[in-house]
C-alpha cells in the first residue's frame, strides 16, 4: 500500500504507512507508548521491555511479514501497529495502539488498511490468537472481520475468519495530502 491518511468517524485523522524493513526504532516507537496491560494484552502474557532479537523480528518485514504504522495527525511519534505474518493463503494478524489513543477508532482503520493489503496479497484466511479476556481485541476483530469463528486454547482464543469477509476500509482517503505530509513524517 501507500502512505495514505485515514480519518476515523470518532478519531484524529491519522496517516498510515508501510514499515520499513529493520525499522526497530518504530517499533519500539510504538511499544514505549503501551501500557503495562496493554503490552500484556498485546503478547499475551507480562512484557516489560522487548530483547533486540524480538525488536528486530518485529521490524521485519519481507514476503511473509508485513506491517502498517499509524501517525496521528500533529504528533511525530507512531500511535500504532499492525502486522501480519503470512503462512500460505492463511495470515495471523497482531496489532497496538497507543494508550492514549485507544477507543478512537484508530485499531480497526488501521487493521482494515491492513487486511485490505492482504486480500490483494492472495491472502484467504485471518488468524489471531489474543488473551480470552481481551474484549478490545475481540470486538476490534468482530468489527473488521464481521464473522468469526473463536475457538479457546487454554487461556486464549484462537480466532479465524475468511479474509474476504472483511469490512473495506471505509474512512475518506484524503489521498490529496499524501504528498504534502508525507515528507514530513519521521522515518
Ligand atoms: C485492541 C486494541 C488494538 C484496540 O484498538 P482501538 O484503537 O482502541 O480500537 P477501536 O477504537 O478501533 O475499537 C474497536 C472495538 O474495540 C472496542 N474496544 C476498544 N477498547 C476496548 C476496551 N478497553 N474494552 C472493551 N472494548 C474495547 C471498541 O468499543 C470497538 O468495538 P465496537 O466496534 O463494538 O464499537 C487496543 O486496545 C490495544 O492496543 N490493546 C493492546 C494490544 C492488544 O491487545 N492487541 C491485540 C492482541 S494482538
Amino acid at each position: 500500500m501507500h502512505t495514505r491518511w485515514q480519518r476515523p468517524g470518532r478519531g484524529p485523522a491519522f496517516l498510515v504507512r508501510p514499515l520499513r524493513h529493520g525499522d526497530v526504532r518504530t517499533v519500539m516507537g510504538v511499544f514505549k507508548r503501551l501500557g503495562e496491560q496493554s503490552r500484556r494484552a498485546r503478547f499475551n502474557g507480562p512484557k516489560p521491555c522487548l530483547r533486540f532479537s524480538e525488536l528486530r523480528q518485529l521490524a521485519t518485514v519481507d514476503a511473509t511479514h508485513h506491517a502498517l504504522v499509524a501517525y496521528v495527525e500533529g504528533d511525530p511519534q507512531p500511535a500504532a501497529i499492525a502486522r501480519l505474518v503470512r503462512d500460505g493463503r492463511s495470515a495471523e494478524v497482531a496489532f497496538a495502539v497507543a494508550d492514549e489513543y485507544q477507543r478512537r477508532g484508530i485499531g480497526s482503520a488501521l487493521t482494515a488498511e491492513l487486511l485490505a493489503d492482504a486480500r490483494a496479497a492472495g491472502i484467504t484466511e485471518i488468524t489471531a490468537l489474543v488473551s480470552s479476556d481481551n474484549s478490545a481485541a475481540v470486538a476490534l476483530l468482530r468489527r473488521v472481520l464481521r464473522s468469526l469463528d473463536i475457538r479457546h486454547e487454554g487461556p486464549e482464543l484462537m480466532i479465524r475468519a475468511r479474509a474476504s469477509e472483511a469490512q473495506r476500509p471505509a474512512l475518506r482517503h484524503l489521498n490529496a495530502l499524501m504528498h504534502l505530509n508525507a515528507t514530513e513524517r519521521p522515518r
